[in-house]
């Protein structure tokens, strides 16, 4: 009865504060209560199969299944066209944003511009730097990179390599999680390097995680160190297939180790092939699940709780927040990700691919 209660009063606040708000030209927008719809931007659909295709329609089945409308869209890279599709959904009603920031200047103005609107913020994978979401709904990023430093160190073990010197491609500097992921694998890689059975490489971040620059500056340090490179720390799938495409060029694929992320297709086809190392395999049903779930709640004008708190670097603000847990994947576990139904067995296991999954039982 109680909750009940708290509930209404709740919801009534919601509304209240959403017919209060206004769209930049001063027209008042009626918000929350189940009115308009929730708006989901993602940023591109070129530096990770997930973007284009796994999160919008995980996302899409989550707000399906609750019957509550969703507009989905892609900015394509682009920060002004993240910034025009918020606006657009902003002036069009929505009562909740969902967004994976391309970075955090025009993160930051959207959420602004959302807040002032009475439009309620989920951070989606990215934390917006000092930018004051209602939510995020994440993994756990630098539990990622821990994941890739252990095996890269894991797979050149195997290989015998003493003293390997290793080479990086990181993600873009404009997005958190890189330094996240970054700060992940320097807490497993650094000790090493300082106790001297490790070596340094060159170690560069990829502006705007672009695979064709990865392979570009991948090329140079292969070039520039005279292929003095044992192991590529590789921050996704990607990036990991951008020093791959190198690696073969000059014959030393499946001889260095390269770590990734997110068990695209393609990384999982070259872990088969022994080109890759390994990946990290993020549930991104969990993450829309979750992240619909705030949504769904936040649009319906009912308390929503996230469970954890992260603590903004930037603004030192706690944001309510989920974190899920990612799992490393090697040759021999390819098959968990089939098995969880993130991608089909038909997909990976494809024209000279077969021969891979028969081989591993997949
Ligand atoms: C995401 C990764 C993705 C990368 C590039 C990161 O923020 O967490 O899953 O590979 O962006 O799009």
């Amino acid at each position: 009865m109680r909750s009940k209660l708290v509930a209404g009063v709740t919801a009534g606040l919601l509304t209240l504060g959403g017919l209060a708000g206004c769209t930049d030209d001063d027209t008042p927008v009626a918000r929350g209560n189940g009115t308009g719809k929730v708006g989901v931007i993602l940023p591109d659909t070129t530096t990770s199969q997930r973007w284009g295709s796994d999160d919008p329609k995980l996302l899409k089945a989550a707000f399906d299944k609750a019957a509550v409308p969703v507009d989905i869209r892609n900015a394509d890279g682009k920060a002004e066209n993240f910034t025009r599709i918020a606006d657009e959904m902003i002036a069009g009603g929505a009562s909740v944003l969902l967004l994976a920031n391309l970075d955090a200047d025009s993160g930051r103005a959207v959420i602004a511009k959302a807040k002032r609107a009475g439009v309620k913020t989920i951070d989606y994978d990215r934390l917006t730097l000092n930018g004051g979401a209602d939510y995020y709904v994440s993994f756990d990023n630098e539990e990622v990179g821990r994941m890739q430093g252990r095996g890269l160190v894991k797979c050149l073990k195997n290989k015998g390599v003493a003293n390997p010197r290793i080479a990086y491609l990181n993600g873009a500097t404009t997005d958190n999680n890189a330094t996240l992921f970054k700060a992940g694998s320097d807490e497993v890689l650094q000790p090493k390097y300082d106790d001297g059975s490790f070596l340094k490489g060159p170690d560069q971040s990829v502006p705007r995680w672009n695979n064709d620059d990865g392979r570009f500056i991948f090329d140079q340090m292969w070039q520039q160190t005279g292929g003095a490179i044992d192991g590529v720390l590789a921050a996704n799938d990607g990036l990991g297939n951008a020093a791959i495409t190198i690696l073969k060029r000059v014959g030393k694929n499946g001889k260095i180790p390269v770590t990734g992320q997110d068990a695209e297709t393609q990384g999982l086809q070259n872990i088969l092939a022994g080109d890759q190392c390994m990946t990290v395999y993020k549930p991104i049903k969990k993450e829309a699940d979750a992240a619909a779930k705030l949504a769904i709640s936040l649009y319906k004008g009912q308390p929503a709780t996230a469970g954890a708190r992260v603590k903004d670097p930037e603004s030192g603000a706690y944001v309510d927040s989920v974190l899920l847990r990612p799992t490393e994947i090697f040759k021999k576990n390819v098959g968990d990700v089939i098995d969880d139904g993130f991608v089909a067995r038909k997909t990976v296991c494809t024209g000279a691919f077969a021969k891979f999954c028969t081989r591993n039982g997949i």
